[in-house]
């Protein structure tokens, strides 16, 4: 199955994708982490770091380029889930060509929807596990003793705020494209992590699948 996460800074979209994933036999591919591990191994252009830090996204090919090569290893093959990307008409446009050469195309698209200020504190409170990756929040899943953490650079307030002003602007045209193919669901990213997942597993449908076709549904609590 191939599925797309779509949902503003702190949404849940990382913590989602482990979990599922890891019910479905499929690897999450985040883009975020992608360019974040380049910057630490100093791969990633000076330009494109001032970018992340301030909140903007990096340019459409770079991004484009990274998708296309992680999803033809031999571990995409049962399917894969995007997790931030696309972000923009044109990354969707390009991954449905990309797809559609190799005789693919996506099932799912799942959008969740968070309150502004509930997105602000879930980022501005993140820390991860620089060993493992474990996602954290210091009030509502506090790591354990002995975590090496680390607080993403644009976890600050004001960039967390312009990431979320960038969200906004990309998602006027990206939700619509999807909703127009049939594949897009909506999904209240608010409440529990385990209630969240509940509804991510029930938009995805029985198995993980769906058939394609218009759905005004939404998963509420
Ligand atoms: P990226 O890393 O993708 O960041 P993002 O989309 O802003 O999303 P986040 O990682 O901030 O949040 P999340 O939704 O994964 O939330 P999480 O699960 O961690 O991108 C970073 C940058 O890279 C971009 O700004 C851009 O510059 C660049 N970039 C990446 N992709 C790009 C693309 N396609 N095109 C161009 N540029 C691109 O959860 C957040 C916190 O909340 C955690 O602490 C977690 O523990 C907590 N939490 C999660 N769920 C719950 C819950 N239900 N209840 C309480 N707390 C919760």
């Amino acid at each position: 199955m191939r599925i797309v996460f779509v949902g503003p800074a702190g949404a849940g979209k990382g913590t989602q994708a482990k979990i599922v994933c890891g019910r479905l036999g499929i690897p999450p591919i985040s883009t975020g982490d992608m360019l974040r591990a380049a910057k630490a191994q100093g791969k990633l252009p000076a330009g494109l770091v001032a970018a992340m830090s301030a909140g903007a996204l990096v340019p459409d090919d770079v991004v484009v380029a990274l998708i296309d090569e992680r999803t033809q290893e031999a571990d995409c093959l049962p399917g894969f889930l995007l997790d931030g990307f696309p972000r923009t008409t044109p990354q969707a446009r390009a991954l449905d060509r990309m797809l559609a050469a190799r005789g693919l195309e996506l099932d799912r698209v799942v959008a969740l929807d968070v309150p502004r200020e509930v997105l602000i504190e879930r980022a501005v409170l993140r820390r991860s596990d620089k060993r493992t990756g474990q996602i954290y929040h210091l009030k509502y899943n506090p790591p354990p003793p002995g975590a090496d953490l680390e607080h993403r650079a644009d976890d600050q307030e004001e960039v967390v705020r312009k990431r979320l002003e960038t969200y906004e602007k990309m998602t006027a045209e990206l939700l619509p494209y999807y909703e127009e193919l049939g594949i897009l669901r909506r999904v209240d990213g608010v409440g529990t992590v385990e209630e969240v997942t509940a509804r991510v597993l029930q938009a995805l449908g029985p198995n993980g699948r769906h058939p394609r076709g218009r759905n005004e549904e939404t998963f509420p609590a």
